[in-house]
């Protein structure tokens, strides 16, 4: 176990990733190819070393996954437009400074149609709805600076709906809390301005009420600790200015002993296989969190709050003071 983030082999882990074209693992991940490829540069931003990944071939590789007939991007070449491809691949784009390769007007039309009477998003033109997509649509119009042609009232009266006696938010109307969409939601409505509908106190009380004796954060009660949910408690809570809610140091050491130290990479739990989708999370989580030596993450983009600044999307949000690297 290491008490520090071993942000060199961190970061020659994610630079390998695309290496093994040829095993199984890489085909059978498809399916979330440029997700990957954002959670892998977002982790690199994060640690300080955006540039371990080739620029030019991430651009290229994200406008081969354009599908012309739909108008966004699927997860991989051939693949059908998904919103949450689109979102990753805008999320790329602009922190490659490379937004101008996109075609606006037609991701615009693409992601308001797949708005439904509810207010809520489908994922793609096939079907599954819910309050994730609804997340994916509302931040990637707002990187692309179209917020204004969303129906902004039927978008948060779906939100306002899903909110449970609890202060949590489930992921279609009358699901139960989830973790995942105490971040959805709370950050969708921080992008609306309307973090009113949010009952903070009690869904504050109820996110603090995720972290077990180990440190480590669960989804819901009764279940496991995951470091993924690093990154879904915290971002919530950091956006309602309430991280101070859950025990900070307990919550670094348990992310920190999730970490490979012969690999790099960070799993679900110590012990497990590490995952690029682990390794973002724990290291956005470590980010919140004020660890020495990290870059700021915009909570309700997670992305670099720099390039979210530059952007001039949020005014006012300031990261926990971030410790000396020596403490
Ligand atoms: C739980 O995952 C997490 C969620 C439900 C939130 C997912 C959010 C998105 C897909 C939006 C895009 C996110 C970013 C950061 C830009 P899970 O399905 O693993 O839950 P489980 O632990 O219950 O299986
Ligand atoms: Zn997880």
């Amino acid at each position: 176990m290491s008490s520090k983030l071993l942000i060199p082999l961190h970061v020659s882990y994610i630079q390998k990733l695309g290496e093994s074209k040829d095993d199984l693992a890489y085909h059978l991940t498809s399916h979330l190819r440029l997700n990957a490829i954002y959670w892998g540069l977002t982790a690199l931003c994060v640690m300080g070393h955006q540039e371990a990944l080739d620029r030019e071939e991430m651009i290229e590789f994200v406008m081969s996954c354009w599908d012309d007939e739909a108008g966004g991007f699927g997860a991989h070449p051939e693949h059908d437009a998904h919103l949450l491809s689109t979102l990753s691949a805008i999320q790329i784009l602009i922190m490659q400074d490379a937004l101008d390769r996109v075609d606006v007007p037609r991701v615009v039309s693409f992601i308001l149609s797949l708005q439904q009477p509810s207010g809520v998003f489908a994922g793609d033109s096939f079907g599954e709805f819910d309050t994730r997509f609804l997340y994916c649509a509302v931040s990637a119009l707002s990187l692309l600076g179209r917020l204004d042609e969303l129906d902004k009232e039927k978008t948060v009266g779906y939100i306002e709906r899903c909110r449970n006696f609890d202060g949590g938010f489930g992921n279609v109307v009358g699901a139960e809390s989830h973790s995942g969409q105490a971040f959805v939601c709370v950050a969708a409505l921080a992008i609306l301005d309307r973090l009113d509908v949010v009952d903070t106190d009690t869904l504050c009380w109820w996110l603090s009420e995720r972290q077990l004796p180990n440190g480590g954060l669960n989804g819901r009660p009764e279940k496991l600790e995951d470091v993924c949910y690093s990154f879904w408690v915290l971002s919530a809570l950091s956006i309602l200015n309430k991280v101070e809610w859950i025990d900070a140091n307990k919550l670094s050491s348990f992310i920190l002993s999730a970490q490979d130290l012969e690999t790099g990479g960070i799993a679900d739990r110590p012990g497990d296989m590490v995952d690029v989708f682990h390794t973002i999370f724990g290291v956005a989580g470590l980010s919140i969190l004020g660890y020495p030596g990290l870059v700021d993450l915009d909570p309700v983009y997670c992305m670099p709050a720099a390039v979210i600044e530059a952007k001039g999307l949020r005014k006012g949000w300031k990261a926990l003071e971030r410790r000396p690297a020596d403490s």
